[in-house]
């Protein structure tokens, strides 16, 4: 098995692969990203291939700070503001692309870029050693579970990547919030691990939200993401679960009570986590029965995450 743990050679071995247009994949803060030179079509398409990524659906790159970015994306006042409070962190930027630096495929041909200065030591290192952005997408085969473990990444694309990093479960357990920054409006892409009134009340105006709802008027928008194989039941109560399924508390202290202390981004944390060891131990006619979560902070992105994996709609 590629997975190696966190040593100044084994990060400086990443480094190598990276620059020579290889893929590793490596802890985020947020979720388990696979990373290629942003710079680097060839090098880049080989994520697509790991991942089982349509080509239509654009990466983010990652900078090692604000000065970084500004050699590829327009940064208006107000995006500025927000990108010098929030990062390095879990919250990425949509903005206008204005270099030719980036290859054609991390944007999926758009004239706008996603951007994020992440937190994590690891990934800081490797970005800072490549001396280029570094386009990463979470690290599991596409559609399914984002991983949260190196061991997550490793059932979904251990013979596809070059070098897995290990640094443990990631911290927020859940991937950054996105925004579209175009000029003084913003637009919230994606919830994530930066909760929407967060940016709303360092910003002291509420954000539009592009984000397709759960309950469309056509089925055919409802896209089946971040899915385990085994049947999610959201909303639930404990004795729903038969022998066979499992139970997913939020402060009942069950076996897989997400958190005891009812704490969501402890939630958050475990969450990808407790679906993946689940979805191990499940067989064919397994459900996993889920406790409501309430829908404030991160929370709401923990439900948008949900309510993603039990749709029972594919993209
Ligand atoms: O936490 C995260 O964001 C992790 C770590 C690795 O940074 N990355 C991640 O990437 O979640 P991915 O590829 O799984 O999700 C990125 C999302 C996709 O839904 C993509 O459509 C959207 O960002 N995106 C990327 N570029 C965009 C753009 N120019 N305009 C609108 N959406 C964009
Ligand atoms: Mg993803």
């Amino acid at each position: 098995m590629n997975i190696k743990p966190i040593t100044p050679r084994h990060i400086f071995e990443a480094v190598e692969i990276l620059r020579e247009g290889g893929i590793v994949a490596f802890p985020t803060e947020t979720v388990y990203g696979l990373g290629a030179r942003a710079d680097d079509e060839a090098a880049v398409a080989k994520i697509f291939c790991a991942k089982g990524r349509p080509n239509f659906n654009p990466l983010i790159a990652h900078m090692a700070d604000i000065e970084m970015a500004r050699n590829y994306v327009d940064f208006h006042p107000l995006a500025l503001k927000i990108a010098t409070h929030f990062w390095p962190g879990a919250l990425s930027l949509v903005l206008p692309l204005r270099s030719e630096n980036i290859a054609g495929n991390v944007t999926a041909g758009l004239e706008t870029l996603a951007i994020r200065v992440p937190a994590h030591p690891v990934f800081r290192e490797l970005i800072a050693g490549l001396k280029l952005p570094i386009s990463a997408p979470s690290a599991n085969l596409s559609g399914r579970l984002s991983p949260t473990t190196a061991q997550a990444v490793a059932h979904d694309l251990h013979d596809k990547v070059d070098l897995i990093l290990d640094a443990g479960t990631t911290q927020y357990g859940l991937e950054s919030t996105i925004i579209e920054v175009n000029g003084d409006e913003v637009t919230l892409l994606r919830h994530g691990a930066i909760p929407q009134e967060e940016i709303e009340e360092f910003l002291g105006f509420s954000i539009q939200s592009y984000i397709q709802s759960n309950t469309p008027k056509s089925p055919g928008q409802l896209l089946k993401h971040y899915a385990p194989r085994t049947k999610i039941v959201l909303n639930s109560k404990a004795d729903m679960a038969n022998a066979g399924d499992f139970w997913v508390g939020f402060g009942d202290q069950s076996e897989y009570d997400l958190s005891p202390k009812r704490d969501l981004a402890e939630a958050a944390h475990r969450l990808f986590e407790t679906l993946f060891l689940l979805d191990q131990k499940a067989s064919l006619d397994s459900t996993i029965y889920i406790a409501p979560i309430p829908n404030i902070g991160i929370g709401v992105a923990i439900n948008d995450r949900l309510e993603r994996a039990s749709s029972s709609v594919s993209s």
